[in-house]
């Protein structure tokens, strides 16, 4: 395949692989362990079948939305992903182009390669920033007011990394971030750097600076050094829907961190609707995994999401042809989208129901 001649997203992955190093494209493929979880995202996916709907005039499709009071052009998003610079030399500042121009949201990882200000340096978007909690509060502290000052509009809070998941390629690559590279958020700040070790550079890098005491309390803790609305990133079972809103998210991403922490939960999109049905119309509930069809995203809303976030189709196509690889990317999953939307028979997002769909989750596939 040619850039020319790409026509879907997943076509980004096998060109930046044949372009990366091998150490670098392992890190932004890879699950954890047995990658278990890692197919099940794709899988679950063609195990949800259409009741489309027919004779709908749907010579007007709008896909608009609006996510926590901010009005966007469709309901995909672009989740964090770490390290965007090993990827392209413009990284996260290519990426935040890509999503303005799409009309759409982008997170930025606290683990970015470009700062919150450089990121807002590019121009007017709309950016939520994604936070993880280190040992160091004053740090984060410090990273949440410089994220707020810089415009980002909402704290993506991620719950599921108390421990970096077991990811065998990293551990076999001795991964570490390339020496020309640094964590741009933490520079300057009392933090420790990533080092070369025997095992996964990154996973030592958790090991040392991420707070595996984290808890509910400290969504608490957040609230008080930020006004900004706080999405718990990483939630997969009702339980903990309910103990978000109690304390106080603003929303949910339904999460699994792209398969790369715990192997052998379910896909996202399995676990969603036990999700919306705790969270009771309170908060919006979100998806990431596994999305790279505008049919997988039609699925997730008439499952209730409110919207859904993409992760490694941006490293992918940033790597092979930089911004205009992602905004490719977020144009292709647009289009497929409005087309499942047209041949299912809704002209809007909330004519999206439970009934355009029926869940096959006991036949294999
Ligand atoms: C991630 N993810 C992630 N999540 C987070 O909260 N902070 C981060 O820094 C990162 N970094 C990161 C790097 C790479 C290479 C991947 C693949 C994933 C998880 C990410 O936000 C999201 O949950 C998943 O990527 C969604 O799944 P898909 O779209 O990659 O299948």
């Amino acid at each position: 395949t040619y850039i020319s001649e790409i026509t879907n997203v997943m076509e980004y992955e096998a060109l930046a692989k044949e372009k990366l190093p091998k150490m670098v494209y392992d890190y932004y493929a890879s699950g954890a362990e047995d990658q278990w979880t890692l197919q099940e995202n794709r899988n679950a996916f063609s195990r949800i079948l259409f009741r489309p709907r027919i004779l709908r005039d749907v010579s007007k499709i709008d896909m608009t939305t609006t996510v926590l009071g901010f009005n966007i052009s469709m309901p995909i998003m672009i989740a964090p992903t770490a390290f965007q610079k090993m990827a392209h030399p413009e990284g996260e500042c290519a990426t935040a182009r890509a999503a303005s121009a799409a009309g759409t949201i982008m997170t930025l990882s606290s683990w970015a390669t470009s700062s919150v200000e450089e990121v807002s340096s590019t121009g007017p978007g709309i950016r939520f920033f994604q936070l993880y909690v280190t040992k160091h509060r004053n740090v984060d502290a410090q990273l949440v007011k410089r994220a707020e000052r810089a415009g980002f509009k909402a704290i993506a809070l991620t719950v599921d990394t108390p421990r970096l998941g077991r990811r065998e390629a990293d551990i076999k690559n001795r991964f570490v971030l390339p020496p020309h590279l640094t964590l741009k958020n933490y520079e300057g700040l009392y933090i420790g750097k990533m080092d070369k070790t025997d095992d996964s550079g990154l996973a030592s890098y958790v090991a040392n600076q991420i707070d595996r005491s984290l808890n509910w309390k400290d969504v608490k803790w957040l609230q008080t050094i930020t006004s900004l609305p706080i999405l718990v990133k990483g939630v997969l079972t009702a339980e903990d829907a309910s103990l978000a809103i109690q304390y106080g998210a603003a929303g949910i991403i339904v999460s699994n961190h792209g398969a790369r922490q715990l192997d052998y939960v379910p896909a996202t999109v399995m676990a969603l609707e036990e999700v919306v049905q705790a969270a009771k119309g309170r908060v919006p509930v979100f998806l990431d995994g596994g999305v790279r069809r505008g049919t997988d995203v039609f699925k997730a809303l008439a499952l209730g999401a409110s919207g859904v976030f993409v992760g490694r189709p941006v490293p992918f196509s940033l790597a092979v042809d930089g911004e205009a690889g992602v905004r490719k990317v977020l144009q292709m999953l647009r289009d497929e989208f409005e087309l499942t939307m047209a041949l299912s028979g809704c002209r809007s997002l909330k004519e999206i129901t439970r009934n355009h769909i029926v869940t096959h989750w006991d036949t294999p596939g």
